[in-house]
C-alpha cells in the first residue's frame, strides 16, 4: 500500500516523525553497526614498530607484533575483522616476497589469531607491494609491443599466496589484482592443499581509481610506469559488474566486493539486487583522507561525515564495509 499521496498538508506534516532524537532513532531504516566493519591494517617487517602514514592520517605500518596489538584493540571495540595488507623488505619482479612464509603478513596472521583469538582475520592478495615495478603481476611484452601484465602468469603466482596465507591461518583470503580467472585458481589452488574452510572474498568489481592514491603512499605499490587500466575496470562501464560478479561466483567466490564505496553507490546497489553472496563495499584510502583533510582544515566535522558516509554504503546495499575509520566508529557507534 502507497498512503503517502492520500493526505496534503496541512493534514500530512512529514516534520512531525523527525521530532525527537528518539522516534528519529526509532525510524531509523538503516543502522550501521560495528560488526558489518572491517579495518585494513599495513604490516612491514620488524618489530615494536608502529610507523604513521603520511596520507593517511591515524594510520600506521605495522609490525606484526603491534599489528596483533592493533587487532585485539579492534575486537575489544567489537570490530569483528581486519584486513592485512603487506610491505615486504624487498622487491622483485615477480613479487615473489608475496608468498614468503616468514614475510610480515604470515607473521601478523599467527599473532592475531593468538592475541586476539576471536578476530576474523582477511589477507588481502595481490602482487603490486611486492613487484620492483608496482603493477599487479608479472609483466611481459604483448603481441602489439606494449609490456602489460602477463594474467595467466599471475594466476599461479596468485594461487602460491593465497596458499602461503591461508596456510598461515587466515580465515579470509581476499584477491584485488583483478587478473581473469584468479577466483578459480585460488579455490583449486587451496582445495589442492586441503585448505577447503579458507573462504575467498573477490574485489569483484574493483575500478581504476584516483581514489587509491594515499594507499599506495602507504604500501609504496604505485605502479612505476603506466596506470592499472589494463586489469582494473573503467569507471564509465558499469555494466561489466555484474559479469565480473557472475564471473567470480561462478569460479567459487565466497563473498564479493564493491570498489571504492562512495563514488560507486549504484553499482553497489546493483550488485546487491543481481548477486545474494555477501557483499563488501571498500570505503578506500582516498575516501578516507579526503574526510580527514577537509576536517583538519574545519571545514567539515569528521565524525559526521564519516557517519553519513559509510551509512550511505550500507543504504546502497553492502553488508560490510571496509574503512579505515573502522576504530574511530567503533568508539562512535554504541
Ligand atoms: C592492491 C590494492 C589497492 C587497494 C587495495 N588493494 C591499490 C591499487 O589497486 O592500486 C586500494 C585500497 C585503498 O585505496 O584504500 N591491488
Ligand atoms: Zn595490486
Amino acid at each position: 500500500m502507497n498512503d503517502s499521496g492520500s493526505a496534503r498538508f496541512p493534514a500530512r506534516r512529514l516534520r512531525r516523525l523527525r521530532t525527537t532524537p528518539a522516534l528519529r532513532e526509532m525510524l531509523a531504516e538503516v543502522r550501521l553497526h560495528r560488526r558489518d566493519l572491517i579495518a585494513p591494517l599495513f604490516v612491514r617487517p620488524g618489530s615494536g614498530e608502529k610507523r604513521p602514514i603520511a596520507s593517511l592520517p591515524e594510520q600506521f605500518q605495522f609490525s606484526p607484533d603491534t599489528a596483533a596489538q592493533a587487532a585485539a584493540r579492534l575486537a575489544d571495540l567489537g570490530i569483528p575483522a581486519v584486513l592485512l595488507f603487506g610491505i615486504p623488505a624487498a622487491k622483485d619482479p615477480a613479487g615473489s616476497g608475496a608468498w614468503d612464509p616468514a614475510g610480515p603478513v604470515p607473521q601478523a596472521i599467527a599473532r592475531i589469531r593468538r592475541q586476539a583469538p576471536g578476530m576474523v582475520v582477511i589477507a588481502d592478495v595481490c602482487l603490486c607491494e611486492y613487484t620492483d615495478h608496482g603493477h599487479c603481476g608479472p609483466l611481459a611484452v604483448r603481441p602489439d609491443g606494449a609490456t602489460d601484465v602477463d594474467n595467466d602468469a599471475a594466476l599461479e603466482l596468485l594461487a602460491r599466496t593465497a596458499v602461503a596465507y591461508a596456510g598461515a591461518g587466515a580465515d579470509v583470503v581476499a584477491p584485488s589484482d583483478m587478473m581473469d580467472g584468479r577466483v578459480g585458481a585460488i579455490r583449486q589452488a587451496l582445495d589442492g592443499e586441503g585448505l577447503i574452510h579458507t573462504a575467498i572474498l573477490a574485489y569483484a568489481v574493483k575500478f581504476a581509481s584516483a581514489l587509491y592514491g594515499p594507499f599506495r603512499d602507504a604500501a609504496g605499490s604505485a605502479p612505476q610506469f603506466g596506470d592499472r587500466r589494463t586489469y582494473q575496470m573503467d569507471g564509465r562501464s558499469p555494466r561489466q559488474a555484474a559479469l565480473e560478479v557472475a564471473l567470480d561466483a561462478a569460479e567459487g567466490a565466497d563473498m564479493v566486493m564493491v570498489k571504492p564505496a562512495g563514488a560507486y553507490l549504484d553499482v553497489i546497489q546493483a550488485v546487491r539486487a543481481a548477486c545474494d553472496l555477501p557483499l563488501a563495499a571498500y570505503h578506500v584510502s582516498g575516501e578516507y583522507a579526503m574526510i580527514m583533510a577537509a576536517a583538519d582544515r574545519g571545514w567539515l566535522d569528521r565524525r559526521d561525515a564519516a557517519l553519513e558516509i559509510t551509512t550511505a554504503i550500507k543504504r546502497a546495499g553492502a553488508d560490510l564495509i571496509i574503512t579505515y575509520f573502522a576504530e574511530s566508529l567503533g568508539r562512535w557507534l554504541e
